[in-house]
């Protein structure tokens, strides 16, 4: 009798456990059983075969700045990490970053949506799915993704909120220098009037001052800004900062970006951006003040007014050029080989004849 009521115990006691073990198994391997509202997770393949998934927790990066400030220099420099991939511009997302901003604001279509059963939160979770989907899938997969749309950056407090553990690199530059390369090299940028420097000045100022209000916004923990001089002149210095920042352990490939164009998981180039026929070449300083004398007297002697952000940003409006620092030797030798000719354009490489230049470098807004 002892015995059995022993053994009834011992009976129910095992049961009793295992049934809890399997609960707590059915836990652990099934996450989604676990409701888990508006997580989209990608699942991406490389070539060997290697899966990464990602969902809008996984860190990622967004470099921008107004359009011919060194962004493509910086994602070409980040692209010859191995854990890195940035790619090519997308061009799609600032575009659904400035229709979301629209659907956002205080006005009669934000109501018409919510009368209609649209909210703020599902536009949030289709807006966060669209992006992973291109950033995800328009290039290689890599541990750290990263995007490059210039004009991304005036969404940086929007993107960090739903993307959570997302950080963002403001590319700085001189907006003498930015101008007069768009002026020269005929960048179509929506909003800016070619023909004039004064209005590309005005408007590069207003450009930035919402891109570092925005970054300001989000902290410094996560929005980093980079001086494109900066980059030129010292770019050891200024790299092992940026990897510091981004968490990623340093790797001598970036000093050597042109190295690594069409290896695979290295730096692929489109025809066309504008600024490919530049990064083919070593970190060096031809288009450092290039713009020097190609103000007009009117603009320049008014330059403080014209783009007041120009001193904020410690680049003095009344030297042609400021004093933009010392290069390092590395940058010298590459500066020299550059002059040489050492890197020519390849042909696959070349713009297609007949690209309108209303193709490229768009999405900005006001
Ligand atoms: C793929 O595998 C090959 C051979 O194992 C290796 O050399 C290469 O680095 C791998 N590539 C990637 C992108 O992991
Ligand atoms: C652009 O600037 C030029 C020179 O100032 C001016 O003549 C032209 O009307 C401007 N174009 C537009 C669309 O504002
Ligand atoms: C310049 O760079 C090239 C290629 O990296 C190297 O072979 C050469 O030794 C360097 N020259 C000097 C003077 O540092």
């Amino acid at each position: 009798m002892r015995l059995s009521v022993k053994r009834a115990v011992v009976l129910l006691l095992t049961l009793f456990v295992t049934c809890k073990l399997t609960t707590l198994y059915q836990v652990l391997t099934c996450p989604g059983k676990v409701p888990r509202p508006h997580v989209v997770s990608i699942l991406v393949r490389n070539l060997n075969q290697t899966q990464y998934r990602y969902n809008q927790n996984t860190p990622m990066v967004f470099v921008g700045g107004v359009p011919r400030s060194g962004t493509t220099l910086m994602r070409a420099m980040l692209d010859a990490h191995p854990d890195i991939r940035c790619g090519e511009e997308t061009r799609v997302i600032p575009r659904i970053l400035s229709l979301r901003q629209g659907w956002g604001r205080q006005t009669e279509e934000r109501w018409a949506l919510e009368d209609e059963g649209v909210s703020q939160e599902m536009l949030d979770a289709a807006t966060r799915a669209f992006l992973l989907e291109v950033i995800a899938r328009h290039g290689e997969p890599a541990p750290l993704l990263c995007n490059k749309d210039p004009f991304t950056l005036k969404s940086a407090v929007y993107l960090s909120h739903i993307f959570p553990n997302s950080k963002f690199l403001l590319m700085l530059r001189d907006g003498r220098a930015s101008v007069h390369s768009m002026i020269s090299r005929r960048v179509t940028i929506a909003g800016f009037n070619l023909s004039s420097y004064k209005d590309c000045l005005t408007k590069w100022s207003n450009a930035i001052e919402v891109m570092l209000s925005q970054c300001m916004a989000v902290g410094r923990s996560r929005c980093m800004t980079v001086r494109y001089e900066d980059l030129v002149l010292q770019p050891r210095a200024t790299m092992q900062r940026v990897l510091h920042f981004l968490n990623s352990p340093w790797h001598e490939g970036v000093l050597h970006h042109e190295e690594a164009i069409g290896q695979p998981g290295g730096v692929s180039l489109s025809r066309t951006e504008r600024s490919t026929d530049q990064v083919i070449k070593p970190v060096n300083l031809e288009a450092l003040a290039r713009w020097v004398g190609h103000i007009p007297a009117d603009v320049q002697q008014n330059m403080e007014s014209i783009a007041p952000m120009l001193r904020r940003l410690g680049y003095n409006p009344n030297a042609n050029p400021p004093d933009y620092g010392q290069p390092d030797p590395e940058v010298i030798n590459n500066t020299q080989r550059v002059l040489r000719g050492d890197f020519k354009t390849p042909t696959s490489l070349k713009r297609w004849a007949q690209v309108s230049p209303k193709s490229v470098s768009k999405g900005g807004r006001n």
